[in-house]
């Protein structure tokens, strides 16, 4: 076991990671909710997409990208990814007891709250799905309902290509959310922290009778008052931001300008041997 040393202060950075620039849409209400907050963000693009991987090979990865952040002093992390939720949460939080390491799951419950025809979509990866965190989710807030689990197989792609009002981006939204809504879905849950980048076509292809639910406003809540909790919310000063690729810095910085909206630079991260990998 690991454990950061020294006991990080509430100057500390947070950590948030993702396969890509997905948990840009997790850090965008991060930064909107915590202002004073320091955040590193770390986007794993030597290996995006995370979605179609083994389980296993998407732990190991967090497991690499975690032990990073920590030896970069961060005080908690965020992993700003439902697929490295899935396949990591738990064996993180048991790998680096005492830290707090929040993770993204799909918002089921609150889409069981509110829905009236009783079938609620869920647009996740395929590895999602397949994690015992959904599985758990879902029996503990949505047995009496009906959960259609619908995966977008492209989705997190064309994201990362930055192609974000295309005619492929509406083709293939349209192919995800039309059988949601064939089966009688009136909520639709994004799983996947890239799919907030197009909630607008999203709605489009759904209609207005059907909501969309966003969990990051709700994460960002919870870190809040997780870091208060710890007494490490940092309460006063100007926030420093940074932002970390195992890909291509430039391109990074190109797509996280265009979907934050305002100017970014990064930094190239070529820590990641294959071994600490467990081979790639
Ligand atoms: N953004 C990620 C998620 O929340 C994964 C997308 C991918 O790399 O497949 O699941």
């Amino acid at each position: 076991m690991t454990a950061p040393s020294p006991a990080p202060a509430a100057d500390a950075p947070i950590g948030v990671f993702d396969s890509g620039v997905g948990g840009l849409s997790v850090w965008r209400e991060i930064a909107r909710a915590l202002p004073t907050e320091s955040i590193i963000y770390l986007a794993d693009q030597a290996h995006v997409p995370y979605g179609p991987r083994p389980l296993a090979e998407v732990s190991a990865f967090s497991e690499a990208i975690v032990r990073h952040l920590l030896d970069r002093g961060c005080k908690a992390i965020v992993v700003a990814c439902n697929t490295a939720s899935a396949a990591a949460l738990k064996d993180l939080r048991a790998r680096f007891p005492g830290m707090p390491i929040l993770g993204m799951e799909p918002a089921v419950k609150p889409a069981a709250a509110i829905t009236r025809s009783g079938v609620i979509g869920v647009m996740a990866t395929p590895a999602t799905f397949a994690g015992r965190l959904y599985q758990a989710t879902v029996g503990r807030h949505a047995a009496s309902i009906r959960v259609v689990s619908q995966t977008c197989p492209r989705l997190a792609d064309l994201v990362e290509s930055g192609s974000l009002d295309s005619h492929r981006v509406d083709d293939a939204l349209r192919g995800y959310v039309r059988p949601m809504l064939d089966e009688g879905a009136d909520v639709i849950v994004l799983g996947c922290t890239h799919y907030p980048f197009v909630i607008d076509g999203i709605r489009r292809v759904a209609g207005e009778g059907v909501q969309v639910i966003d969990p990051a406003p709700a994460i960002a809540r919870h870190l809040g008052n997780v870091l208060v909790h710890h007494g490490l919310a940092r309460l006063a000063g100007a926030a420093e931001y940074s932002f970390l690729t195992t890909g291509e810095p430039s391109r990074f910085a190109a797509q996280a300008t265009t979907l934050l909206g305002s100017p970014v630079t990064a930094r190239a991260v070529s820590w990641l041997s294959p071994t600490q990998l467990g081979g790639q």
